[in-house]
């Protein structure tokens, strides 16, 4: 039984029958408790609507309580000027706690398509800390969605077409590179695409000659379509590195290049449905409400003078080919903040054409990565941070820790807590805010860090080996159940709820904030409870058992794994 939504929807009903003639526009909003003495959860939906109903918050708290009858699992009752405290009556959450598992296996969602689209590096350019972002959050997205049942299709929409290429092939060229070379890297290609920008920028000729080899490979010139192929496996080569050591696993490349035969269609359904017009030669979609800065009409253009597609182009088709194609319910398209205009008028455009309606056309936007000055996340020199340097970084303190605490396995332990604290640290922040990259402060042992989560995970393992039971066999609490119990029992059971919300809001750091609260009752548990030694030691222990396994579970949708000793 989830007791959050059940307490929201009998205070809501309650209001419903006291006033039948209001419609509030609040949500009854439902919190934990610091102290068990305000009971499990409390509500502050006497504060917000007292006004509107002409009533003391505290009077208001009484009415409300006073309407409910005592066969209900939840207890209430008022506390200091209309706090309405919730209490769930112990049988209530004895027989909840036998239920939890089961939620693990069930799929609510099933034969319900979505597309989670995320990652989507560009081809020979730079994998900056926001695509590293984009495919941390956006992967936990798509596990959990997957883990309700829905059949997530999880795209790498890469930058694998445009104005980039011909620069990078007429550069290759001017220069004769080896673009055959076996032992080519994407670092290589990195470096080619810096130098022909530099060459790009300040050269006419480049310039022309680069505009003359993208229409040559638009075209299919067998050679610029060669090295388009090499830089584009180069790169996802070099991409799957990444992925491998962060465990990014089941992500599709269908980079911008697949949409490419569909954008004349684009351009028709504008037309057929008399949605374009022509300024100076090129095709634009006017969208009501988008202005520029000098707030006049601001045009989407997808068609350019010169009749080739952009980065609208794509983005319109591939939404017309998800939604008739791929058949998908929704897509959630995870990008930094900057491309927020970008997708609304997408999204707009997308609507008014019919390929899709609002709703089905999430953007999921995040911060930037910021240095310990609050500044952009970049090298001394201001260059770009290379991922891998990350990487490297994040595997080497954490093999020192291992090598300190002289554990068996500092390979493993490097790799899991080394890359996890590299994900944790971004999950577990608000990902609309701007985040603070800082090693030390993500692989401390206190704190909202993976290596706090692990630490109770091991703590739980070993009493469990201990206790030489089988975790798999699940038992349940028995018996009247001490404060410590019952808050990491409520905890415990709260866990559907949060994936709930974690999907709702398409926000994983509701499930980190869960996950720490969930380890720090406990390690309150651990410390008020003593377990092995107890008269009432098989309740005890499924307690630990259910922590176990939630913890388990969250980690799992957050991409993360989880170790034996620490
Ligand atoms: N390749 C783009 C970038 O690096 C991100 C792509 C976002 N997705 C999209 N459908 N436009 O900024």
């Amino acid at each position: 039984m989830n007791f959050f939504e059940l307490s929201q929807s009998i205070i809501s009903n309650a209001l419903a029958v006291l006033f039948p003639e209001k419609k509030f526009n609040t949500t009854v909003e439902i919190s934990l408790t610091k102290d068990d003495k305000f009971g499990d959860f409390q509500s502050n939906v006497a504060f917000k609507i007292a006004k509107d109903v002409g009533l003391a918050p505290s009077v208001l708290a009484q009415k409300i309580v006073h309407h409910f009858d005592s066969n209900l699992p939840l207890t209430f009752s008022v506390a200091g000027a209309g706090f309405i405290n919730i209490t769930i009556k112990e049988e209530a959450l004895l027989q909840a706690a036998e239920h939890l598992p089961k939620f693990f296996s069930e799929k609510k969602h099933q034969g319900e398509k979505i597309i989670v689209e995320y990652s989507s590096p560009n081809v020979a350019k730079e994998l900056h800390v926001g695509h590293l972002r984009s495919t941390i959050i956006g992967d936990a997205l798509a596990n959990c969605f997957e883990s309700v049942g829905y059949d997530v299709l999880r795209l790498n929409h890469v930058g694998d077409w445009g104005t980039a290429f011909g620069m990078l092939i007429a550069y290759i060229k001017r220069h004769r590179l080896d673009y055959n070379n076996t032992n080519l890297s994407l670092s290589t290609l990195m470096e080619w695409y810096q130098q022909s920008k530099v060459e790009f920028d300040n050269s006419p000729e480049v310039y022309e000659d680069s505009k003359k080899e993208v229409v040559a490979l638009q075209q299919g010139d067998p050679e610029n379509l060669k090295i388009w192929q090499i830089l584009c496996s180069i790169s996802e080569q070099g991409y799957q590195k990444i992925y491998d050591a962060l465990s990014i696993e089941g992500l599709h490349v269908r980079g911008e290049s697949f949409y490419n035969p569909y954008l004349p269609k684009v351009i028709e359904d504008f037309k057929e449905k008399s949605l374009l017009t022509y300024s100076d030669g090129a095709a634009c979609v006017f969208l009501e409400g988008f202005k520029n800065r000098e707030n006049q009409p601001l045009p989407l253009i997808i068609q350019k003078a010169d009749g080739g597609y952009n980065y609208a182009t794509t983005d319109l088709a591939s939404v017309r080919y998800r939604i008739f194609e791929d058949r998908a319910l929704r897509i959630y398209y995870v990008t930094d903040n900057g491309q927020r205009d970008h997708f609304s008028m997408i999204f707009a455009a997308a609507e008014k054409v019919g390929y899709a309606s609002k709703d089905q056309l999430i953007h999921v936007p995040f911060g930037i990565v910021q240095d310990e000055f609050k500044k952009r996340f970049k090298t001394r020199s201001g260059g770009v941070i290379k991922l891998q340097d990350l990487l490297d970084e994040a595997y080497q303190r954490a093999h020192s820790i291992a090598t300190e605490r002289h554990l068996s396995n500092p390979d493993h332990f490097a790799k899991v807590v080394g890359y996890g604290a590299l994900k944790y640290a971004d999950l577990s922040s608000n990902r609309i805010m701007d985040y603070v990259f800082d090693f030390d402060r993500m692989l401390a042992f206190e704190g909202n860090t993976i290596v706090y989560l692990l630490y109770s995970y091991v703590r739980a393992s070993s009493i469990l080996k201990k206790a030489d039971h089988d975790e798999n066999k699940f038992i349940y609490p028995q018996g009247s159940l001490n404060p410590s119990e019952r808050r990491l029992l409520i905890q415990c059971l709260l866990y559907p709820h949060t994936v709930s919300s974690v999907l709702k809001y398409a926000n994983p750091h509701l499930l980190c904030e869960y996950l720490y609260e969930l380890a720090t009752r406990f390690n309150h548990f651990f410390r008020d409870c003593p377990v092995l030694n107890a008269e009432e030691k098989s309740s005890r222990l499924s307690y630990v058992i259910l922590f176990k396994s939630v913890l388990k579970q969250g980690l799992s949708l957050l991409g993360l794994n989880t170790i034996d000793e620490m």
